[in-house]
């Protein structure tokens, strides 16, 4: 059976999203948000510029708190979860930011090795190496493996800056 006939409950939930509201000042933002995404769905949120999109993937990542309303990921309430468990969590989450965050003065290699080596200290070299290489073939940027971002397209920064799992 395929998961998008399955009943929604808290098992197939994966994000789940309840009356989120988040203003900056007087600017309202996200005024009751309700979402549920299931496992093995595809979502896009559209909206014009400015709409709130980041930030609603922001507070899904637990990068801008919510004012009030429930964001609950893999069952964890992104909101009321400790800076350990945060961290935990978004090991489990890939996240992509709107402008590329590559550091410049590393190759492809060194930008993918560095967050990989400081969250998962338990890998070795090997499958450190593996795992890079792995995601890069993946997205087609294993001949990019030793380039500098400065090199690259823009679609290919965007590509090389998603997170290892
Ligand atoms: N940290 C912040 N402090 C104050 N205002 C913010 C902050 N982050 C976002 N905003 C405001 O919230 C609104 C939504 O911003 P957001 O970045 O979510 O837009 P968006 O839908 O992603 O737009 P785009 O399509 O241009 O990327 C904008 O008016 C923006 O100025
Ligand atoms: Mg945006």
């Amino acid at each position: 059976m395929n998961n998008t006939d399955l009943p929604i409950d808290e098992k197939s939930v994966v994000i789940s999203i309840k009356n989120l509201k988040k203003s900056f000042g007087s600017l309202t933002v996200l005024n009751g948000v309700n979402l549920d995404i299931l496992q093995g769905e595809n979502i896009a949120v559209l909206g014009r510029s400015g709409s709130g999109k980041s930030v609603l993937i922001k507070i899904i990542a637990g990068l801008l708190k919510p004012d009030s309303g429930s964001v609950k990921v893999l069952g964890q309430e992104v909101d009321k979860i400790s800076a350990k468990e945060l961290q935990a969590l978004r090991l489990k989450l890939g996240f992509s930011f709107q402008s590329s965050a590559l550091y410049d003065s590393m190759t492809v290699r060194g930008n993918l090795e560095f967050p990989l080596v400081r969250n998962k200290r338990n890998l070795t070299k090997k499958e450190v190496n593996e795992a890079i290489e792995g995601v890069l073939d993946d997205v087609g940027l294993l001949d990019a493996i030793n380039q500098m971002p400065s090199e690259l397209s823009g679609g290919q920064r965007k590509e090389s800056a998603l997170p290892v799992p």
